[in-house]
């Protein structure tokens, strides 16, 4: 979770599945877009990724998203498949992050 002033600005929620961590979803307020606290967020889940040992990171970004698309390559994920049709009429970019 993100806050500023006690209140919430973006959160973030991820699922571990024995050593691949699977973001659900990263979202923040509307009026604090494009402020780094996004990336403030994903920065967060790399470390706790990192401690917990997990070997990938991996999520679905709806095709059309160019602000996620652009912060997830920004973080060194890269396309590894897509899904179709995922998001109804779009399809979802599967995006993939491996650590060493
Ligand atoms: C995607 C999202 C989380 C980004 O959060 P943010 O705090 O605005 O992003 P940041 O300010 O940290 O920006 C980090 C990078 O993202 C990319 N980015 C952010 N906003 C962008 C925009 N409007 N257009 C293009 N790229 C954008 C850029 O690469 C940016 O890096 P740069 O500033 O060095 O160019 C936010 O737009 C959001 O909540 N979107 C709705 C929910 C969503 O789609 N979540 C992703 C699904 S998992």
């Amino acid at each position: 979770m993100a806050k500023e002033n006690n209140e919430i600005v973006g959160f973030a929620g991820i699922v571990k599945i024995i050593d691949e961590i699977d973001i659900m979803n990263i979202v923040v307020r509307k009026d604090k877009r494009g402020l780094k606290i996004g990336s403030a967020l994903l920065e967060k889940i790399l470390e706790i990724s990192k401690k917990l040992n997990a070997k990938t990171i991996t999520l679905e970004v709806n095709e059309k998203n160019l602000p996620a698309l652009n912060l997830y390559k920004k973080y060194g994920f890269y396309q590894i498949g897509f899904r179709k049709k995922y998001y109804n009429e779009n399809d979802a970019i599967l995006l993939e992050k491996t650590f060493n």
